[in-house]
């Protein structure tokens, strides 16, 4: 390029290619040669080792899918939590003290139903067989709360409910063996079973009521994440606790004879 080379730094040009000695940015053939095999050996083994990372991670992937989900497996159970959210669990209240009127209770109830009241048929799905393993979660039928669905949510009354909501659980598989086609077809049940703490506790309200009976369906699982999928609910209502005593409730929720979860809270409701 003689025409470039009568105006622009030499220095640079020579530096670029220097015809004389023959090299390329000051190095000459063999050096490139070298230069460029060091770097492709380099990439090659960072490559290699990329992939097998990643092989190794699928494998496991695979293999966790399989068996660490499995229900009997040390892969662990969903837990529960519960509303209103209380300190230690304690849920207090005076009925005739409009001060004390269990306003954030009533709150909480109503922040957590509010996403289950916006369920339609473009987001979720009836389901009536057990674990759908599909992309669109099910409906949760809020009726089925019965009175524990309904603002006040008795705390209006000496009867006050708790919501249980089996938290999030990614994975967990509470379904039946595939080789047992006549029970897949069937909605089963994550039972749940409240009482009194201790014997002294059963002799201080009138009934705990579960709504709905059944507990909590099988067809919300397997969670995979799936976009606007709801936990299953089930409301505890605890009639007519003694007037100012503390009454202690456990709820235990169980699949197939094998506990999953319990919870336990307490109430202390003082009356007119
Ligand atoms: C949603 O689907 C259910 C059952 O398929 C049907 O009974 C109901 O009317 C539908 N609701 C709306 C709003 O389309
Ligand atoms: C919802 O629950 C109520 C009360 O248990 C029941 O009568 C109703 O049939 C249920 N609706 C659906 C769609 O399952």
């Amino acid at each position: 390029m003689p025409g470039i080379s009568r105006w622009c730094c030499p220095n640079f040009r020579l530096f670029l290619w220097d015809s004389r000695r023959k090299l390329l940015c000051k190095r000459a053939a063999p050096e490139w040669g070298q230069f460029c095999m060091y770097y492709l050996g380099f990439f090659l083994i960072l490559m290699s080792l990329t992939a097998f990372m990643c092989i190794i991670i699928i494998h496991y992937v695979q293999r966790y899918q399989t068996t660490f989900f499995d229900v009997n497996h040390l892969g662990g159970t969903p837990s529960v939590s519960m509303r209103p959210v209380a300190t230690k669990q304690l849920i207090i209240y005076r009925l005739q003290d409009v001060q004390m009127a269990p306003s954030s209770y009533i709150n909480d109830f109503k922040n957590l139903l509010q996403a289950y009241q916006n369920q339609d048929n473009k987001t979720h799905q009836e389901c009536t067989s057990t674990c759908l393993n599909s992309a669109k979660p099910c409906k949760f039928n809020i009726s089925s709360l019965g009175p524990c669905g309904k603002e006040p949510y008795g705390y209006d009354t000496e009867s006050p409910c708790v919501l249980i909501k089996l938290n999030k659980h990614f994975g967990w598989f509470p379904c039946l063996p595939p080789n047992d086609p006549s029970r897949q077809s069937q909605q089963s049940y994550i039972e749940v079973e409240c009482k009194g703490h201790q014997p002294a506790d059963r002799e201080h309200y009138s009934e705990l009521h579960l709504y709905p009976q059944n507990g909590f369906p099988t067809s919300f699982f397997p969670y995979s994440a799936q976009k606007h999928y709801l936990a299953p609910l089930v409301a505890v209502k605890i009639e007519n606790p003694l007037s100012g005593i503390l009454v202690t409730i456990e709820c235990t929720s169980r699949y197939e004879g094998k506990a999953v979860s319990s919870l336990i809270f307490q109430v202390i409701v003082v009356g007119r």
